[in-house]
C-alpha cells in the first residue's frame, strides 16, 4: 500500500466528505455523526483554498483516505491560532497515514505564521490523543459532557501546541504593515519641558507617526544642552471617540435617496 499525502484541490471534494462521512458514522470520535451536505463540504475546502489554510489529503490510487486540516482564527487578536481537525479511513489506520497527515499539515500551519494549533478530542479517544501527545499538543483542560451520542455523555480534552516562539517573527522588509495595528498607528506627541524651546512647544498637541516625528532635542532648539522635551506615547494618532457608539449614543438613522430607475435583481424588487 502506498499512500500519498498531498494538498487538498478541487478534485478531491467529494472523496474529502466520503471518508468524513464514514468517520463521522463511526460515532466513537468526532462531533459530526455523518458529513455535512456536499455543497457545505466545498464551501469549507474552497475557503481553505481561497486563503491559503493548511489541508491535506493522504491518497491510496487515488483515493482520498484521511484528512487533516487546521482553520485560523479571524479574530485580530486571535489569528495566531488555528484549529485542527483530521481522520483516517478504518481500513488505513494504524500505519503511519495519519502521523503523515498530522507532520504535514503543522508544517504548513508554521510556515503560514501559525504559533498556537488548537483542537478537542473525545477523552476516551486514545490513538488520537497518543498522536497528538508525540507532536507536541499538551492537555489545557476537560470539556465535561462535552458529546452526547446515542444517550451517553462524553468528555473531550481541550489541547494545544505552541510554536517555540510566541509571537510571529517579522521577515526583514516586511514593514509594519504587516504587524500588529496597534504598533501600525503608534505615535508620539513632544512635550515641550519647563524651559522648552518655541519650536517644541509649536507642536503641542500633534500626534506624529513615530516613523515621521522629529529627532529631540529638534533640529531647531536653541537649548541642545539643557533639552528636557520628551516623547509622549500614544497607540494611535486619533484623539478621543470618533463614532457615535463610541461615545455611548445611538448611531443616526440611515437615510439614502433611491436612484436606481429600474427594478434591479433582488427578490425584494419585485414585491
Ligand atoms: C487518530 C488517527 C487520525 C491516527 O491515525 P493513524 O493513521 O491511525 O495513526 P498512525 O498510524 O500514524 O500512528 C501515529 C501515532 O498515533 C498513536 N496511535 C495510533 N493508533 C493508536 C492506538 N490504537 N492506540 C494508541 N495510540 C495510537 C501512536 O502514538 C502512533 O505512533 P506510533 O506508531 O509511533 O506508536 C486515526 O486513528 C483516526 O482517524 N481515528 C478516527 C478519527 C479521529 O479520531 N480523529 C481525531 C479527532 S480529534
Amino acid at each position: 500500500m502506498t499512500v500519498e499525502i498531498v494538498p487538498i484541490g478541487r478534485r478531491h471534494v467529494a472523496g474529502f466528505r466520503e471518508v468524513l462521512d464514514s468517520v463521522a458514522r463511526e460515532r466513537r470520535f468526532l462531533a459530526y455523526t455523518e458529513a455535512p451536505p456536499m455543497t457545505e463540504v466545498r464551501r469549507f475546502v474552497l475557503n481553505n483554498l481561497k486563503r491559503g489554510s493548511p489541508q491535506f489529503v493522504a491518497l491510496d490510487a487515488g483515493r482520498v483516505v484521511g484528512w487533516c486540516d487546521v482553520v485560523p482564527k479571524p479574530r485580530e487578536s486571535l489569528r495566531h491560532s488555528g484549529v485542527l481537525g483530521m481522520g483516517v479511513a478504518s481500513t488505513h489506520r494504524g500505519r503511519g497515514v495519519g502521523g503523515r497527515l498530522l507532520s504535514a499539515t503543522l508544517d504548513a500551519a508554521t510556515a503560514a505564521g501559525l504559533s498556537r494549533i488548537e483542537l478537542i478530542v473525545r477523552a476516551d479517544n486514545a490513538p488520537a490523543i497518543g498522536l497528538y501527545r508525540g507532536f507536541g499538543f499538551a492537555t489545557e483542560g476537560t470539556l465535561r459532557d462535552y458529546i452526547r451520542i446515542d444517550g451517553s455523555a462524553y468528555d473531550a480534552l481541550m489541547m494545544a501546541r505552541l510554536a517555540p516562539w510566541r509571537g510571529r517573527p517579522v521577515a526583514e522588509g516586511e514593514g509594519m504593515a504587516a504587524r500588529d495595528v496597534k504598533l501600525r498607528y503608534h505615535c508620539v506627541e513632544v512635550v515641550a519641558g519647563p524651559d522648552g524651546c518655541e519650536a517644541a512647544k509649536a507642536l503641542k498637541g500633534q500626534r506624529l507617526l513615530s516613523a515621521d516625528a522629529p529627532r529631540l532635542p529638534l533640529a531647531t532648539c536653541d537649548q541642545v544642552e539643557h533639552c528636557n522635551c520628551r516623547y509622549l506615547h500614544h497607540d494611535d494618532r486619533r484623539v478621543g471617540p470618533r463614532r457615535e457608539a463610541d461615545q455611548g449614543k445611538l448611531p443616526s438613522p440611515w437615510s439614502y435617496t433611491e436612484r436606481r430607475e429600474k427594478r434591479g435583481r433582488r427578490e425584494t424588487d419585485w414585491e
